[in-house]
């Protein structure tokens, strides 16, 4: 698909930089100065996605949290982030400048509460062991949800036990304020492929049609993601 023929394509027009920002990799949450706190995350949905979306000639800034995995494209203009801090300071700078925003990245819940001198240096091993503190984390995308114009679209995802994967996704999509939320189960994490459920703001739902590599389903996720601007009322 070219550029013009996008459906996702209104940045110049509407006068943002971005179609899509989009985050992507896990946080890692620093204990000293050599260890952190992180959480099980690839980054390949969000990568899979930023991919796609400058073949169809949307303009992309992934932000890419500490992860090995990279963008094929060289078109993918790319940022990097290490912590939930970092990534605060990005979406602030990035996301008014932005259309979409569609945030895959694997935030951190929790951050450990360490001394200062603790967090330049390194921490002995005794003998008695040691007790982490943590404290919760800000909420992001709630934050970025509340702060959007109108025109922007806010795109969140829930990774769940299937137990009570559209439940809870539903009750995210509702207190986090978002446009739409992709649900998908816990063992997404870390795979090559997913399945997956849209949920947008007004109720209606869409699944994949079965397990799809994540190249697949990044395709499949763009093509919906103009139902998600276009359903919610604007503020
Ligand atoms: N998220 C965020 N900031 C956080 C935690 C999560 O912006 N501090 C975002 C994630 O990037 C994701 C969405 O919120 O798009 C849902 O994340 P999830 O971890 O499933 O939800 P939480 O709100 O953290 O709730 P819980 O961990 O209790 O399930």
């Amino acid at each position: 698909m070219n550029a013009s023929a996008s459906p996702l394509r209104a940045s110049s027009r509407a006068g943002f930089e971005h179609d899509l920002l989009i985050t992507a990799g896990p946080t890692h949450e620093p204990i000293d100065a050599v260890r952190y706190v992180a959480n099980r995350s690839s980054g390949r949905l969000g990568i899979a996605l930023a991919d796609a979306a400058v073949d169809r000639g949307l303009s992309v800034l992934l932000l890419l949290g500490p992860t090995h995995l990279t963008p094929a494209d060289p078109r993918v203009q790319t940022v990097r982030f290490q912590s939930v801090a970092d990534l605060q300071r990005l979406l602030k700078r990035h996301f008014r400048k932005s259309r979409t925003l569609v945030m895959a990245a694997a935030v951190a819940d929790y951050t450990p509460i360490t001394p200062p001198a603790a967090r330049s240096g390194k921490l002995r091993r005794t003998a008695s062991g040691l007790v982490l503190r943590l404290r919760p984390t800000p909420d992001l995308l709630a934050g970025i949800a509340a702060a959007r114009r109108p025109g922007q679209t806010v795109v969140g995802f829930a990774l769940e036990p299937a137990s009570r994967l559209l439940r809870s996704a539903r009750e995210k999509l509702r207190r986090k304020s978002l446009d739409a939320i992709v649900a998908n189960e816990l063992r997404t994490m870390d795979s090559p492929t997913i399945s997956a459920t849209l949920i947008l703001a007004d109720g209606t739902t869409q699944a994949t049609p079965k397990s799809m590599p994540k190249a697949d389903f990044a395709r499949w996720l763009l093509d919906r993601l103009p139902d998600a601007r276009t359903t919610r009322p604007l503020p």
